[in-house]
Parts: C-alpha cells; sequence; structure tokens
C-alpha cells in the first residue's frame, strides 16, 4: 500500500503527537521529527542564558547562533545531546514562552522546513503549527485532540510509571496554562488546519490512533 506524504500532526500537550507519530513512521519506514524538542532546546538556551528579559531578538539570536540536531527522539544542541534535560517541566514551560516570539518561530520553522525536504515528502513531522504553518501543503493533515482530564491523567500515570514524583492537580494545571499560551499567541497559535481531519482519542488506544493515520494517509487505488 503507497501512502501520500508528509504527514502533519498537531494537538495540544499529551495528546499522543509522539506516540502516534512515531509509531506511524516506524510503519511507513518514514523518517520522524518532533518538532517540539526545537522549542525545547530554544527554552533551554535561554535558561541557561540567564537572560534578564527573553526579548524576540535575543532569544531569536541564541537560537540561530546554535546548531540544533534532532534524530528520532534525541536531539543535540552545539554536539551536546540535551534529550534528558529538556523533558523537565521547567524546560517545556520555558518552551512554551519563546514558542510566542515571532523571530524564534521563524528561524525554527526554517530548521524543520529543511529537514523535511531531505526527507523527501516521507517524514511524519509532529507539533502546533505543521499543518497550518511549517507544512501547510501537506497533503496529509491531522489534528489530534482529547480531553484535558485525560491527558493529564496520561501525562501523570507516564511520570509515576518513570518512578518520578507527580501531582495530578499540578499536571492539569501546567498543562492547561501551556494550552493556554499555545492557543492564544497570535503567531501560529494552535488550531487545526482547515483542512486537517480531527481525531479524537479519549476513548482509544494509541494503536487504533496510529491504524486511523495510516488509514487515511492511504494513496486511493
Ligand atoms: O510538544 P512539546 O510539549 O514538546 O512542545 C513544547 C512547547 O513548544 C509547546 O508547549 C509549544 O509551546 C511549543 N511548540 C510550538 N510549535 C511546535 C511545537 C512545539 O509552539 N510546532
Amino acid at each position: 500500500m503507497t501512502h501520500r506524504g508528509p504527514i502533519a500532526l498537531d494537538g495540544p500537550v499529551a495528546s499522543g503527537k509522539t506516540t502516534v507519530g512515531q509509531g506511524v513512521a516506524q510503519t511507513l519506514g518514514w523518517t520522524f521529527i518532533d518538532t517540539g524538542l526545537f522549542y525545547r532546546a530554544v527554552g533551554l538556551l535561554a535558561l541557561r542564558a540567564n537572560l534578564e528579559e527573553w526579548s524576540n531578538e535575543v532569544v531569536a539570536r541564541l537560537a540561530q547562533q546554535s546548531e540544533i540536531a534532532t534524530d528520532d527522539t534525541r536531539i543535540t544542541i552545539d554536539g551536546e545531546d540535551v534529550s534528558d534535560v529538556i523533558g523537565s517541566p521547567d524546560v517545556a514551560a520555558a518552551a512554551s514562552r519563546v514558542a510566542v516570539l515571532s523571530d524564534v518561530r521563524r528561524v525554527l520553522v526554517s530548521m524543520q522546513r529543511k529537514m523535511a525536504e531531505q526527507a523527501d515528502g516521507r517524514v511524519v513531522m509532529v507539533g502546533r503549527d505543521i499543518g497550518t504553518v511549517v507544512l501547510w501543503d501537506a497533503p496529509v493533515k491531522i489534528y489530534l485532540d482529547a480531553s484535558a482530564e485525560a491527558r493529564a491523567q496520561r501525562r501523570h500515570a507516564e511520570a509515576l510509571e518513570r518512578g518520578d514524583e507527580s501531582d495530578y492537580g499540578r499536571v492539569l494545571s501546567d498543562l492547561q496554562e501551556r494550552d493556554r499560551r499555545d492557543s492564544e499567541r497570535t503567531d501560529s497559535p494552535l488550531k487545526p488546519a482547515d483542512d486537517a481531519h480531527v481525531l479524537i482519542t479519549d476513548s482509544l488506544t494509541p494503536q487504533q490512533v496510529i491504524e486511523n493515520v495510516l488509514k487515511l494517509a492511504e494513496l486511493p487505488s
């Protein structure tokens, strides 16, 4: 079966984008790109720089001057593998703060488009603005959604499974704050593209969502 690509996969925090995107990419033997890693890397750069003010120009310069590279779920900044430090709630919050800055988005979108071009369309790219901005002309656009409670419950369970401390109420309020900032920003707000298929995943397993996405991407015979 032949599939159409690239596949643009968007959705709010913990909507299952990474698990589903990786599963789809693995099945097809395509490249997987998680654009959230880029914003987390720049959030980490801003935290480390101890900036007095997170201005558009200064944070964008930090992003531009650094060599940011990803491979599946790993990410490096100037050759340093930061994959294990960028998963923290502090870096997640910093990522959503730098994501409102237009110049930062311009730098990162250009990096992401280059990566998609290198994959020659055989790519599954996940994020918040893939179907609306980065790959606005992708032939397959999917928007995953689920209730805030179901998504917070997933994040909370994952943290406990890793042996990390987790407070469900805190996870839920952090997630709602990030969703609010992502949806209300003026540049590339989180929303389904007009031509996206919206999948509500509350009562679906990751495997069922992967199968749904593969079906939507099938080339009609
Ligand atoms: O997906 P993840 O939670 O790793 O993304 C971290 C943050 O990066 C998001 O909360 C969002 O603010 C930002 N982001 C974005 N556009 C993308 C991917 C992520 O604004 N394409």
